[in-house]
C-alpha cells in the first residue's frame, strides 16, 4: 500500500478545487504530503508542459505528445514522487497515468493496451493507491472554463472531451478498487466530504 492519491477528470472539472481542500485538510492536522500536477512538477517537467499546452505547436504528433507526456512523469516520479514516499508522505498528484489513457488513448485513439506499458515504463510501475474520478459532463467543462484562454489540449472540442469523459467511465469500471468516480457537478464541500471519507477508510489502519 502506497500513499500517492491522484485525481482526474476533464478540464474544469474541480480537481485542483478539491485538491486545495484536501491540503488544507492535512495542514490543520499535520499530516505531512506533498502536492504536485502534471504535466509538470519538476523544472524539467514544466519546461516540456510549456511545449505541450503551448497553441503554436500544432504539428505536434499524437505520438511525440503521448512521449512528452510520459517524459515528464518519469521524471517527475523519480525527482519528486517516490523520494516522498520512500519519506512516508501523502503525495496529492493532479493528473497521472489515467490522464494519458483518457487523453491520448481514448480521446486521440492510441491504442490504450501500448500506454500502459509505457506508463508503466514511465513510472517504473508505480500505481497510485486511491484515484478520484471528478465526473462532470463536456457542456458543464466548457461553461466553467469560458472566461480563460484555452491551451493547445483544451482547443480539441467537444468530441474529444466526450470521447475522454467516456474514457474515464471505463477506466473506472476496470478498475474499481483504485478508482472512486465522484460527481463533480454537486457542491464542492459535498464533493470534499465523499473524497475524505474514502481516503479516511483506505488509510484508516496507517499511521
Ligand atoms: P480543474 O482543476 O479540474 O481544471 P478547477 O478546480 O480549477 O478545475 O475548477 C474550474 C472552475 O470550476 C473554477 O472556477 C472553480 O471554482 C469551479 N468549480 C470547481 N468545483 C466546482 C463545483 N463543485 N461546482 C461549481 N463550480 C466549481
Ligand atoms: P492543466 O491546465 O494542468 O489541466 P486542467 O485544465 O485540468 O487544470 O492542463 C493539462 C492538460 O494536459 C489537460 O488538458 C489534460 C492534458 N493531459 C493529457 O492530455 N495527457 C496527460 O497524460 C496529462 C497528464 C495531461
Amino acid at each position: 500500500m502506497n500513499k500517492l492519491i491522484t485525481f482526474e477528470g476533464i478540464d474544469g472539472s474541480g480537481k485542483s478545487t478539491q485538491i486545495k481542500l484536501l491540503c488544507e485538510k492535512f495542514d490543520e492536522l499535520g499530516i505531512q504530503y506533498v502536492s504536485v500536477r502534471e504535466p509538470g512538477g519538476t523544472q524539467i517537467s514544466e519546461k516540456i508542459r510549456d511545449i505541450l499546452l503551448d497553441k503554436e505547436n500544432l504539428e505536434l504528433s499524437s505520438t511525440a505528445e503521448s512521449l512528452l507526456f510520459l517524459s515528464a512523469r518519469s521524471q517527475l516520479v523519480s525527482e519528486i514522487i517516490r523520494p516522498a514516499l520512500k519519506e512516508n508522505k501523502f503525495v496529492i498528484c493532479d493528473r497521472y497515468t489515467d490522464s494519458t489513457l483518457a487523453y491520448q488513448g481514448y480521446g486521440r485513439g492510441i491504442d490504450t493496451k501500448l500506454l500502459r506499458m509505457l506508463n508503466d515504463y514511465a513510472t517504473t510501475k508505480l500505481i497510485p493507491e486511491l484515484t478520484f474520478i471528478v465526473d462532470i459532463d463536456e457542456n458543464t467543462s466548457s461553461q466553467r472554463r469560458k472566461d480563460f484562454v484555452e491551451d493547445r489540449m483544451e482547443a480539441g472540442g467537444m468530441e474529444f472531451l466526450s470521447r475522454i469523459t467516456q474514457g474515464y467511465r471505463k477506466i473506472v469500471s476496470e478498475e474499481p478498487e483504485r478508482c472512486f468516480i465522484i460527481d463533480g457537478s454537486a457542491d464542492k464541500p459535498i464533493i470534499f466530504n465523499q473524497i475524505w471519507k474514502i481516503i479516511n477508510e483506505k488509510y484508516q489502519d496507517t499511521k
